[in-house]
């Protein structure tokens, strides 16, 4: 099967919650799960948790990755954070264009474009969300618009450079509003992305990048939503947030 050649990522995407002893607890309760499986758990926390998420999974197979990256190297940029300084905690994945950077803080697919280059220039791997909004869905436009964010997020992307960043397919709806697509509607649109990636770097790149699916996935759903061919893991929210809950789903990828 195709699905052997990706690595399964599942990734929580923790959003401003936790304190820094809150997280070091959180992490402590589901950080040896995975131990020894081909699963790669991510834990995507707030900027402030960064070095203490990093200690908390030390020893394990769990890695840690931020929610956002700025693209230029240093520099008059009040608020930002670079990539090198992202390396320099530990961090090693981070998140770029969420639909929430997208909706409440000016994210276009040019700035994802630049931020996922720089994540990658300095070793980090990205996790780059697309996802069609419910009007978008309605209208019918769902593959238009996943294929043109695919295009313009990867605009001067070496197939390399393709391979080794975790997409994640986040359709807005579902966003922290438990209302999950399905599983057949998360494994059309992953399977959908994955053909737009075939025409554009080849059917290789195609086969080996991971396609996460992301929006309520949570401890009932996810075995489900797992179990689809082109769905390659998840990012989680809410769900994320609760020990026995992301335990749950990363026994579902490892099942
Ligand atoms: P959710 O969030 O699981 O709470 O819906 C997913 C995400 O925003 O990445």
């Amino acid at each position: 099967m195709k699905k052997d050649l990706r690595k399964v990522v599942i990734a929580g995407n923790w959003k401003m919650n936790k304190t820094r002893v809150q997280a070091a607890e959180l992490i402590n309760q589901f950080k040896g799960v995975s131990d020894g499986s081909d699963v790669q758990v991510v834990v995507c926390v707030p900027y402030t948790n960064l070095e203490t998420a990093v200690g908390a999974v030390k020893g394990t197979s769990v890695k840690i990755g931020a929610q956002n990256v700025h693209f230029e190297e240093s520099g008059a940029f009040t608020g930002e954070i670079s990539a090198a300084q992202l390396c320099e905690v530990g961090a090693e994945y981070v998140i770029i264009g969420h639909s929430e950077r997208r909706q409440y803080f000016g994210e276009t697919d040019e700035t994802v474009n630049l931020r996922t280059k720089a994540a990658l220039k300095s070793g980090l791997i990205p996790i780059m969300c697309v996802g069609e909004s419910l009007d978008e869905r309605e209208a019918g436009i769902t593959e238009e618009i996943l294929s043109t964010q695919i295009k313009l997020d990867f605009t001067g992307f070496t197939a390399d450079e393709v391979k080794k960043t975790v997409i994640a397919y986040e359709p807005i709806w579902a966003i922290g509003t438990g209302k999950t697509a399905t599983a057949e509607q998360a494994g059309e649109a992953c399977g959908f992305i994955r053909g737009v990636i075939a025409k554009l770097y080849g059917q290789d790149v195609a086969d080996s990048v991971t396609i996460q699916y992301g929006g309520s996935m949570n401890a009932k759903n996810a075995a489900e939503l797992l179990a689809q061919e082109d769905v390659d893991g998840g990012l989680i929210g809410g769900a994320s947030l609760v020990a026995a809950d992301f335990e749950v789903i990363i026994k579902a990828a490892m099942a």
